[in-house]
């Protein structure tokens, strides 16, 4: 038997203004992608928005639905939208908000498990990590340098 000890590293900014040039951009995209949610149901609204390398940015919101479970999270709009659009094209970079009209979400907000999976095929897939930058609608952001900081003993493709 041997115990393993597994730790994870991350950047916090006490806000935008300590964001660099380029994350502010970023963050600003998702805040423009987070304000098209479709959230009648939650109230919660979360925008992503993803630097790939051709410069292109995309965006994705949360879809949701009166059947719940048929809704969809604002990160995975975004990479499958970045999939099918530009399959061959690698992500640089990918920042996350949320916001809610019912109470002011002032922590970051970390891309959810399903999320966390569907984001791990693709550094997998382009064998190049990205950064994940997220925050609520004010106050800290979180970077990570990669998604598997978020996730570890993820599943891939080579255990098939
Ligand atoms: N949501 C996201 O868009 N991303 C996440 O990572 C967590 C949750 C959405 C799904 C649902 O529309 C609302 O937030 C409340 O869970």
């Amino acid at each position: 038997m041997r115990k393993i000890e597994i730790s994870t590293a991350a950047i916090i900014y006490k806000d935008v203004s300590e964001l660099s040039t380029e994350d502010k951009m970023l963050m600003r995209k998702a805040v423009e992608a987070r304000e098209k949610a479709y959230a009648p149901y939650s109230k919660f609204s979360v925008g992503a928005a993803l630097l790939l390398e051709n410069n292109e940015i995309v965006l994705g919101n949360n879809q949701e639905n009166a059947a719940y479970p048929s809704g969809m999270c604002a990160e995975r709009v975004a990479i499958w939208r970045a999939g099918s659009e530009f399959p061959s094209v690698k992500i640089l970079k990918l920042a996350i908000t949320a916001s809610s009209s019912i109470h002011k979400v002032d922590k970051p907000a970390g891309p959810c498990g399903a999320c966390r999976q569907a984001l791990s095929e693709y550094e997998v897939k382009q064998k190049q990590h990205f950064p994940i930058l997220f925050m609520g609608e004010v106050g800290e952001i979180v970077k990570t340098e990669s998604l598997s900081s978020l996730l570890p003993f993820s599943f891939d493709s080579s255990y098939l």
